[in-house]
């Protein structure tokens, strides 16, 4: 496999960072993920903005422009076994010179980009929905930033991983903050309902283009706090993520999410998804 590494494309095998890098010892640095399909970037813009942002969070210089960015990702695409996957990309604050806490000015960002497969559902999963679980949110306060620092992400959907769900919902002082590695919508009365874009969540870039497709189907929707009273008794619930798309829950925990169906509203948000990303 082709990776990008530091300016160089190389196999996999023989790319190489140091033990110092900061990403290594400390998680000292921010990720994206862009989708691929056939070839075509959906949402570039909103990754590469969103990436800009991280970085300047942490106070880590953006090392390419918006261009070069773009002529990374089309290489590894072009690379790419499947015609639909993830180009993941990773910028940490670069190697210092011992193991500091404290980071010294004009450090050298590593920057490393691979393609990553994508997990859609399969036509089964569409027809029954899946399940998640709920457990606490453990994380820090900026989760706005995408940070490498994913420790209690990881360990949120090992416990769905070994309840056999698809993925944890996190919970945090009563609210519902989000996916383990997604955002999270209800549907109650036929009204759409997502937690606002605060500094507890990432602010998701399928998130926001569902907004967008609600808006032009005429869907009610509100961004505000969601209690997990309200979860219990949504009528749909969805995650979202660029690498999932739109994904139906159907049981939460040990109940059934509404009447325990993938939803309507879910459908046709779903079926609009589809049709956006096919036609990028
Ligand atoms: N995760 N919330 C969290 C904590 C996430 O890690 C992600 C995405 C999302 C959804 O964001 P978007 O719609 O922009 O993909 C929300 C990526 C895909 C990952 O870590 O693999």
């Amino acid at each position: 496999m082709l990776v990008y590494l530091n300016g160089e494309f190389l196999p996999l095998e023989q790319a190489r960072i140091s033990p110092l890098d900061r990403g290594f010892l400390f998680g000292d640095g921010v990720y994206e993920m862009v989708p691929f399909y056939h070839g075509i970037p959906f949402l570039f813009e909103e990754h590469i903005t969103r990436l800009g942002r991280s970085l300047q969070a942490l106070d880590i210089k953006n090392p390419l422009t918006k261009d070069q960015w773009k002529a990374i990702v089309h290489t590894l695409s072009e690379q790419a076994s499947l015609p639909t996957h993830n180009i993941y990309l990773q910028i940490t604050r670069g190697a210092g010179l011992s193991r500091q806490h404290q980071y010294e000015d004009g450090l050298e960002p590593t920057v490393f980009a691979m393609v990553t497969n994508m997990r859609l559902l399969s036509d089964a999963e569409k027809q029954t929905g899946l399940r998640a679980v709920t457990v606490p949110d453990e994380r820090w306060q900026n989760c706005y930033i995408k940070s490498l620092n994913l420790l209690p992400n990881i360990l949120a959907i090992q416990q769905a991983y070994v309840q056999q769900a698809y993925e944890a919902i996190q919970i945090h002082q009563g609210y519902v903050t989000e996916g383990a590695s997604s955002n999270v919508f209800i549907v109650k009365q036929n009204i759409l309902f997502t937690p606002p874009k605060t500094a507890e969540i990432l602010w998701g870039i399928t998130r926001d283009f569902v907004l967008s497709l609600a808006r032009k189907h005429h869907i009610a929707f509100e961004e505000r706090a969601l209690n997990e009273d309200e979860l219990y008794d949504a009528d749909e619930i969805w995650i979202t993520s660029s690498g999932r798309e739109v994904v139906p829950i159907t049981r939460l925990n040990d109940h059934r999410v509404g009447d325990g169906e993938v939803g309507p509203i879910w459908k046709k948000i779903n079926a609009s998804y589809e049709n956006a990303r096919n036609a990028c």
